[in-house]
């Protein structure tokens, strides 16, 4: 059924979209489209519907937002091409996917960049640690918003629990795409296979991965959990999502307008954060009591020794976000005893 509604929303959009672009006369509201890849009751759709309900109480006579969750619009590579073109006005992607686009993105895709979650978020709290990264796209025609928690990254396997990276050598494990995440599946031992997140289920089934790697919500939100008995807490990264917006759309409001836009991306960080613990403790204990996974708890040094490399590698190849990497460490150091570990 979803697969019929993707197609359906693939063919029509660009039509509905001329419609709307040629009906955006005086008086009539113009419509902002959202697209993300989690389901309705993930914490993102949840942000992202007080944002459509702020913006609307707000500028409800100049703007509709409609927010199309599930990958309605396509996979996230996908949505970022159509918010590129300004085919759509934001989506949700994964940082990962976006060091595609522009390479500073890299740096927070790094294996064990940030010490706690604690440093994690103010890190991420902090412009001009973001600034540098989420600048960097513009010349693509689109720029990032805000950030959105996605927790902390962990390897589950359907049958063979990870205590140490020797036991991932030989497993297919499903990445992101993206250099970093591959090079980081190799570096441990096991054969990196990336793919879009919608595919992950089915790989998993059929067998042609052994495993995957993600936060708690996939287990019960994606359905992981059904097929994967093993979560492992590695702790192996921290990435956040970050909601990006076309630069054109954004350049065509008004100094009042871009205000209360910027509020509600302030929103969709805070509404996210909200409910991103609830949530994380709740798929925790579903996937525990329902689906019958079993949570390990291995020792995080072994994996982390092994991936120590890539940040030495990063510095030599990008110097000039160096002052960047290094203000992340100032948060590590301020925050190094985090409830993350
Ligand atoms: C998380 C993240 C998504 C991403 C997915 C993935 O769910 O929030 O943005 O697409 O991981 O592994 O692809």
């Amino acid at each position: 059924m979803r697969m019929v509604l993707k197609i359906l929303v693939a063919a029509f959009l660009p039509l509905a979209l001329a419609v709307t672009l040629s009906g955006c006369g005086e008086g009539e509201r113009r419509i902002v489209r959202v697209g993300h890849n989690q389901a309705a009751d993930h914490p993102t759709n949840l942000a992202l519907l007080a944002f459509e309900e702020y913006i609307e109480g707000e500028l409800g006579k100049r703007y509709e937002v409609e927010v199309y969750p599930s990958e309605l619009l396509g996979s996230q590579m996908d949505m970022v091409q159509l918010t590129q073109t300004g085919a759509i006005d934001f989506c949700v992607a994964s940082n990962s996917i976006l060091e595609t686009f522009s390479k500073n993105y890299t740096l927070f895709n790094l294996p064990y960049l940030f010490a706690s979650s604690e440093a994690y978020h103010r890190a991420m709290d902090d412009p001009e640690i973001t600034g540098p990264i989420f600048e960097s796209t513009r010349q693509a025609g689109f720029q990032a918003v805000t950030w959105i928690d996605a927790g902390t990254r962990n390897f589950y396997t359907v049958d063979k629990p990870i205590r140490t990276p020797a036991d991932l050598k030989g497993l297919k494990i499903r990445v992101q795409q993206s250099p970093t995440n591959v090079a980081m599946m190799s570096l441990l031992g096991g054969s990196a296979t990336p793919m879009g997140f919608g595919e992950v289920y089915t790989a998993l089934q059929s067998k042609v991965i052994d495993g995957a790697e993600n936060n708690e919500l996939a287990l019960t939100s994606n359905g992981h959990g059904d097929v994967c008995k093993f979560y492992s807490y590695d702790m192996h990264q921290m990435i956040p999502d970050i909601l990006i917006g076309n630069c054109a759309f954004l350049e065509t409001l008004t100094k009042e307008e871009r205000a209360v836009f910027e509020k509600g991306f302030q929103m969709v960080n805070a509404v996210e954060r909200r409910e991103w613990g609830k949530a994380v403790e709740s798929a925790k204990e579903r996937a525990a009591k329902e689906q019958g996974v079993t949570f390990l708890y291995p020792e995080v040094q072994p994996f982390q020794e092994v991936c120590a490399s890539m940040h030495r590698d990063f510095l030599a190849a990008y110097p000039e976000l160096s002052p960047v990497y290094e203000g992340i460490q100032a948060w590590n150091a301020a925050w190094a005893e985090g409830e993350g570990r």
